[in-house]
Order: C-alpha cells, then structure tokens, then sequence
C-alpha cells in the first residue's frame, strides 16, 4: 500500500481517534482521506467507505484503482444514503464529518440497528454543534470531546463510546440549556482546552467588533432590534472575558 499524505490535521485527528477495530465504515468520505488514513492503521481491519455523490467516491475509487492491491483489500467503496443498504449489518466503529449536525443525527438515526451495532462513534459536525450536543446527551452513552484547529478554522470532534456512560457533569450542564455551554461544550470548557481557548479569543475579537460597530450609531437611531442585539453581543462578550480570564 503506497502511503498517502492526509492532507492536515483535522483528518489525521479523526483517524487517530478510531479505536482498534476489526470494521469501521466512513460515511460521506468524499476525497476519501480519512478512509485512507484508517486503511494505512494496522490495528484497523477493513474500511467501507460510502458516499451519497457518485462523483465525490469516484475519487477514492480512482486512488485505489491506481494505489494497488493493498488499498483494494482494505477498502470498499459503495455509493449510499447515509447507512442505508450497506452490505455490512454491523460494524465497529463509524466515522462521520463535514456535515451538519442534523445530517449527521438523521444518519445515525436512520439505520439504528447499524449505528448501535457499533462501540464507537468519530463524529465532527461542521453546524448546529448546541442541537447536536444535546441530541447526543439524549443517548447517554459516554462523550469526549476535542478540538482542531486547520486553516483558521475550528473543528470540533465527539468521540463516543457506547459501551460506556455519559458523565454527570456533562449531562447536568447540557440539561442547565445554558448557550454558554451547548456552543462551547461541557467537556472542552472542563478542562480549558487550549484549542477551545484560542476560539473564544477569536470569538471575543469578533464580539468587540460587533460592540463597536453597533454601538457607533447615535441611540435615536438605533432600532429596537439593533438595541437588543447590542445587549446581547455586551452579554456573550462579558462571559466570554470572564471565562477567559488570566488567558484572555
Ligand atoms: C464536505 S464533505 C466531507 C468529506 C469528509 N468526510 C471530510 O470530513 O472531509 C461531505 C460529503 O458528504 C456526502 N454526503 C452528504 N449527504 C450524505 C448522505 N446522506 N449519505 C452519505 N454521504 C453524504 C457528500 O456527498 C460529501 O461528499
């Protein structure tokens, strides 16, 4: 199998995070590196690699075409609607990112007996992260979180665990529906995660800007509707500094 550089650390983080297994399906694999990545793991057995868009899987099957006989026994490739009518009925382990939350939930829930046969979940929902991490409590399987940051941009990953338990402090903030800690993640604000930090930075800046922006026009001329937003944008920016800290 001829080594295939992945193409950044948002993909390698999802890679590393699979757990040995013997089958692990990537759904949506688009171009198809992450699927490559988990097929160069030894500790890995086989890759079903699926996407809804025959010209997005033809690029990974154009790669194996070429890539030789190691690649082929690894990885399949069908062409499928989230997890439905896959020649597998059960799996180890899924992996699913760059798509919405919703997306991303209406797989899992689309083919329950599948998404269940599994011990794990490599999940990196690309919107709706507060919907998403709530739907993801609702199951109470065991959640841990990280952060990458590629290109300027912040991703977040959900590593779940179904054979082990939500943790009660996870549950008790999501159940508090606090936006503080649906947004920014139980997990991640825990432990001061460096990446989370340097977000929240970002996010600050922004907020200032916001700040400045709105509050540049003279109060007769503000709406009632520019007001309250400017409240708010005081608000998000006061608990952000304050959980910022010394780090801020
Ligand atoms: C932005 S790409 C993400 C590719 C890769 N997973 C990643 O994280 O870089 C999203 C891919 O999901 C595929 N997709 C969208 N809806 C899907 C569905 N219901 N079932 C399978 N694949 C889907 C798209 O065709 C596209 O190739």
């Amino acid at each position: 199998m001829t080594k295939r550089d992945l193409g950044g650390d948002r993909i390698q983080a999802l890679v590393d995070r699979v757990l040995p297994c013997r089958r692990v399906i990537d759904v949506g694999c688009d171009h198809g590196y992450t699927s490559m990545g988990l097929a160069q793991r030894e500790d890995i057995g086989q890759v079903l690699a699926t996407d809804i868009s025959g010209p997005s899987l033809a690029k990974l099957q154009e790669v194996i075409e070429d890539g030789g006989e190691g690649w082929k026994k690894k990885i399949t490739c069908v062409r499928a609607d989230g997890l439905r009518g896959l020649p597998w009925r059960e799996a180890d382990a899924l992996v699913i990112s760059g798509m919405g939350g919703g997306l991303v939930r209406s797989i899992l829930e689309g083919e329950v007996n599948l998404s269940r046969s599994c011990r794990q979940w490599v999940l990196s929902p690309q919107s709706d992260l507060a919907h998403f991490r709530t739907y993801l409590a609702s199951l109470s399987y065991e959640i841990r979180e990280d952060m990458v940051e590629e290109g300027g941009k912040f991703y977040t990953l959900f590593d779940v665990r179904l054979d082990g338990k939500i943790q009660p402090d996870y549950l008790e903030k999501l159940e508090e529906g606090d936006p503080f800690f649906l947004d920014y993640g139980p997990d991640l604000l825990a432990r001061r995660d460096p990446v989370l930090l340097r977000k929240m930075r970002k996010d600050l800046v922004v907020l200032e800007d916001l700040e400045r922006k709105l509050s540049a026009r003279p109060l007769e001329k503000r709406g009632n509707k520019q007001e309250s937003r400017l409240k708010e944008v005081i608000e998000e920016k006061s608990r952000l500094a304050a959980w910022l800290g010394p780090d801020r």
